[in-house]
């Protein structure tokens, strides 16, 4: 069984790469004056809540259950946001500078 330590720090170092991903996007959203920018932030704070209220499930509780549903964000991150989400700016500036 793995480590609840080794876990917990793993949910937390991925809650902070999910924030600066975040972040850093939205910035180069904003710099090309991407229209749908409200909208995609706000997806962007429904995900972090997510995860955040996994990891903070995950601290208190160490249910192993969760550890699926860590899996289950990664995959609905990867599949609904980066390949649909994220590829309607794909015709922005910010893929070209
Ligand atoms: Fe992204
Ligand atoms: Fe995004």
């Amino acid at each position: 069984m793995a480590d609840k330590a080794a876990i917990n720090g793993l949910l937390r170092a991925l809650v902070d790469h999910t924030r600066s991903h975040f972040q850093r996007e939205e910035l180069l959203l904003k710099k090309s004056g991407y229209a749908n920018l409200d909208e995609h932030m706000a997806l962007h704070q429904e995900m972090t809540e997510k995860l955040v209220a996994l990891q903070q499930r995950y601290e208190q509780s160490s249910d192993p259950e969760l550890g699926d549903d860590a899996l289950e964000f990664l995959c609905t991150w990867f599949d609904e946001h980066v390949l649909e989400v994220d590829r309607r700016y794909k015709k922005t500036d910010i893929c070209t500078s």
